[in-house]
């Protein structure tokens, strides 16, 4: 950790060692004015105040001219520290592999890009700054006790083991209820964040008299953690002054005596008063600098775990970016788990030609979006190849692949900003006109324009101001307008009316001439012209074909369409039903005996 903080070496050091020299200079300090009681006044020699004097100016603009620089210091290295750690998360977070998200919680690495940066860059500046204070600061005023009467010094740090030991034990107590009130706090936070994003549901199944009661489980939890810690905060500082005031009625009592006896000067008593009083406070503070030292150390270690985590998926040394990727896929044998011990496929083989299209079609969960993520490399086969333009794809570039591959995904997604931007995403260089065609063959031209402010519109956070349907639309356009060499869509229209799906069919058949498509949908109607059907069941293909093939052979596919298709013919005879329920007099669906 301390590297990141070592690539601004000549900053750090320049930092530590101000903030050791102004903390020096204040035990100085206290022994001018030692002086000015034992050498001008005691002996009556007023012209010694001069040089003493000129020493405290000197030396109070020499402290200044310190705080001013550590202080200056520590904000550069700080904001320069932030701003290297959160660059080296987001570059990292964009080459992480899909198998990375799967396994790390969205909230795990937000709450590592959002606050440790900042906790970091502050264990670095200010808990470094604490520490080196409190250390140069107890070290000189013990040096200086030393010099000028070691036996009353050895006698005034005989209280310091009780006060370190009081110390930790009321702080770390104290910290530990904070922390106590911050996890709650947290969780109360998650809390009104889900209730917020969730109320739709929770209003529509009644949870609000359950939810109300963790919450006032939470709320109670945090106030006893915060009562408990105003408590010990409250107790522990009348302890530390009264282990101070044990330490400097020692120095009155002997240092008296002893001066009494004229083996000891008033300046040095007064001087041995400075010095206790100085050193009080960051020896009972050490506990508490170190407790956060520890908390800043572990959130350190969680940043770098990220910053340090490598891609799975990385481009092999001398990988090819072949100009097209036109020509035939082929998956060999392909065998793929998200876990170990979970196959999803397995011994998947497929052959797909230049400009053939495809239909994956199957029950839920049998691995068509498996099959999609394969594809575009998000992730790599377990076993066996995948081979695009007659090449296992692992010796092509990533980048290569994925900029010459359309996918729309099965949850469609879209960033904050115009519905221009989102469909450019893909292509920033695309004009106005392209934009515009994309949007047509997409059939999302017609409602862009019906929105208020047309391809001006702001979508909102994630598309939110947009119905699914029109969110697929727009992802499909943007796919469209890459003219990719592979174009996949995982439930594209899933959400999109049947008139509007048969009007983009149309519009794609000219798109797909020439390449490869990849259709995956559960609505059969609008797979039925893909040059060829392949059933995927548990991970295997059951059985392929063109549609006619496919029905004449009654098999799977068969079921499944006739399911479908009677499925239906039925909910067009439930409405009727339920028209002619409307008009008849008696409505009981219960035939009476
Ligand atoms: N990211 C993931 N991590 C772990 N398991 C996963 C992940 N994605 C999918 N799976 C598992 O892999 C299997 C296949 O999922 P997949 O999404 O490929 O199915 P699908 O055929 O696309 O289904 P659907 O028709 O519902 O979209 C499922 O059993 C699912 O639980
Ligand atoms: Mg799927």
């Amino acid at each position: 950790m301390l590297g990141l903080a070592a690539r601004r070496k000549l900053w750090f050091w320049g930092f530590i060692s101000t903030v050791a020299l102004v903390a020096l200079s204040d035990s100085v300090f206290t022994y001018l004015k030692k002086l000015v009681i034992d050498d001008a006044i005691t002996p009556g020699k007023p012209e010694s105040l001069w040089w003493i004097g000129g020493l405290f100016i000197l030396l109070s603009i020499l402290q200044a001219a310190g705080v001013f620089t550590f202080i200056y210091l520590a904000g550069l290295l700080g904001e320069r520290i932030q701003y290297d750690l959160r660059r080296s998360m987001f570059t990292r977070l964009q080459e992480l592999s899909f198998s990375y998200f799967d396994r790390t919680p969205v909230g795990w690495i937000m709450s590592r890009v959002t606050s440790d940066p900042s906790k970091v860059a502050d264990l670095v500046t200010w808990g470094l700054l604490d520490t080196t204070w409190a250390t140069m600061s107890i070290v000189s005023a013990m040096v200086f006790m030393l010099y000028l009467k070691w036996d009353l010094g050895i006698l005034v740090f005989l209280t310091i083991p009780v006060l370190v030991f009081a110390g930790a034990l009321f702080k770390q107590r104290i910290i530990r209820q904070y922390r106590k009130v911050r996890q709650v706090n947290s969780k109360i936070t998650a809390a009104f964040n889900e209730t917020i994003t969730g109320v739709r549901v929770i209003k529509a199944l009644g949870r609000e008299e359950r939810n109300l009661r963790e919450f006032r489980g939470r709320t109670d939890e945090m106030y006893r953690a915060g009562f408990r810690a105003a408590w010990l905060s409250a107790l522990f500082l009348p302890i530390v002054q009264g282990i101070g005031a044990v330490a400097l009625a020692t120095v009155a009592w002997f240092g008296g005596a002893q001066a009494v006896r004229g083996a000891i000067s008033i300046g040095t008593i007064q001087a041995f008063i400075g010095y206790v009083t100085f050193m009080l406070w960051p020896v009972q503070d050490l506990a508490r600098v170190f407790s956060e030292m520890q908390h800043a150390i572990a959130s350190a270690e969680r940043s770098f775990s990220l910053v340090d985590s490598r891609p799975e998926i990385v481009d092999r040394p001398g990988a090819l970016s072949p100009e097209t990727l036109r020509g035939t896929v082929e998956f060999e044998r392909v065998a793929f788990w998200y876990k170990e011990g979970e196959p999803v496929l397995e011994d998947f083989s497929l052959r797909v030609q230049e400009n053939e299209s495809i239909a994956l079609v199957g029950p839920t969960g049998g691995g068509k979006t498996t099959i999609a993520s394969l594809l575009c490399r998000f992730y790599e086969p377990r076993r066996g190849v995948i081979r695009i333009v007659g090449r296992d794809y692992t010796t092509l570039a990533q980048k290569a692949i994925q900029s010459r591959i359309g996918v729309v995904l099965q949850t469609p997604h879209l960033f904050s900003g115009t519905v221009r931007e989102n469909i450019r995403y893909g292509r920033l260089d695309a004009t106005e006109e392209e934009v515009a065609e994309a949007a047509r063959v997409a059939g999302a031209d017609e409602f862009i324009r019906a929105l208020e402010k047309g391809y001006e519109t702001e979508v909102g956070q994630g598309g939110n101001r947009l119905s699914t349907g029109q969110k697929q639309l727009i992802s499909l356009a943007r796919a469209i307008l890459v003219q990719p060499d592979i174009l996949i869509m995982d439930e594209a229209t899933s959400s999109v009316d049947t008139v509007t799906e048969a009007l983009i069919q149309r519009g794609m058949e000219s798109l797909m001439r020439g390449r490869i498509a990849f259709v995956i949908a559960h609505r059969l109607s609008t797979i039925r012209r893909a040059s060829r059907i392949v059933v995927v069941e548990g991970g295997r293909i059951c059985e392929q074909g063109a549609h006619a093939d496919l029905l004449r052979a009654r098999g799977k596919y068969y079921r499944l369409y006739t399911q479908q298709f009677r499925m239906e013919r039925m909910r067009e005879l439930d409405l009727g039903t339920a028209h002619s329920l409307l008009g008849a007099t008696d409505p009981s669906p219960i035939p009476s005996p």
